[in-house]
């Protein structure tokens, strides 16, 4: 795949949510690139689902798509289409969130929807078989210059610019022990990277716990959120894992992910995977 040309501190922290788009076209040469980066990040898959891109109407006009009003002037958009037996969430999130930042690297705007939008309307302008649906699109495009009274209002609602503190999310070897910033080591940076992550409705599930092994990834749930028709919350852990391991490779860490030993945790967090150092 093509490596990023950004720094990923820089394009994690320069990420943010954008529903309301700019008539500015994609041109020709990113679009391509899109579309390559689309197939790549795809065929790292393991588990049944697909990345597609879904095009406006090609006259220059806006297709309407269905978003009950959340985003406004996008015409273009990416989508997961899952098989609806043998998808597995955290590897849709790590992997939708890995094109999110590629697209963000190419100077594009995104919004990941898992709620908000019209799922059947995407369901049928993609013309996909029975046996598969779509938990999750974005739009893609060029974002207004400056935040709609629409992503303001939304990002009020949702409380989008502030993060929970490291005490709240990150400990070491228990959760009697927060782990401090200062003294984080190598986890540092890939941590905090976690911490910026988008998640839905910015609830920030993600927990992790250190110790010398390494650091072991937990869900702290809101009990039935998102369950509906999708885990949205085991999508925000990929996304965490994406960060991590982006950011980590960056600083040239050679960790891997195990499913493991890992430290006591609440019995109300779910174990979701270590890496290991
Ligand atoms: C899995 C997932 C689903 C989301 N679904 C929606 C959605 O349906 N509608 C929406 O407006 N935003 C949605 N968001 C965007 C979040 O609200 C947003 O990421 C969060 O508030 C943090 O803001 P930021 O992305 O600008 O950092 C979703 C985000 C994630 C990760």
């Amino acid at each position: 795949m093509r490596a990023l040309s950004g720094d990923i501190e820089d394009i994690i922290r320069k990420r943010k949510s954008c529903r309301s788009y700019s008539d500015r076209k994609i041109g020709n040469d990113i679009m391509a690139e899109v579309i390559t980066m689309l197939k790549d990040v795809e065929s790292t898959a393991t588990s049944a689902f697909q990345l597609k891109y879904s095009g406006g109407s090609g006259t220059g006009g806006k297709e309407r798509v269905g978003t009950y009003g959340m985003i406004s002037g996008a015409s273009d958009y990416i989508a997961v289409i899952a098989r609806r037996e043998g998808n597995n969430p955290v590897e849709i999130g790590r992997l939708f969130e890995t094109a999110v930042l590629h697209l963000a690297d190419l100077g594009l705007d995104t919004c990941w929807l898992g709620g908000t939008f019209d799922r059947k309307g995407f369901e049928g302008r993609l013309d996909i078989g029975s046996s598969e649906y779509i938990p999750i699109v974005s739009p893609v495009g060029y974002g207004k210059e400056r935040f709609s009274i629409l992503d303001s209002s939304v990002r009020a609602m949702v409380g989008a610019d502030t993060r929970k503190p490291w005490n709240e999310l990150f400990f070491h070897e228990s959760t009697l022990n927060p782990l401090e910033k200062e003294i984080a080591g190598d986890f540092r940076i890939p941590l905090e990277m976690v911490r910026l992550g988008p998640s839905a409705s910015n609830k920030q599930p993600w927990r992790v716990i250190t110790d010398s092994k390494g650091c072991h990834f937990f869900l702290s749930r809101d009990k039935g959120y998102g369950l509906r028709t999708y885990d949205l919350q085991l999508n925000d852990m990929g996304i965490a894992i994406c960060h991590f391991e982006l950011t980590a490779a960056q600083w040239g860490m050679t960790g891997s992910w195990e499913n493991g030993p890992h430290p006591q945790a609440p019995a109300e967090w779910e174990y979701v995977r270590s890496y290991l150092i």
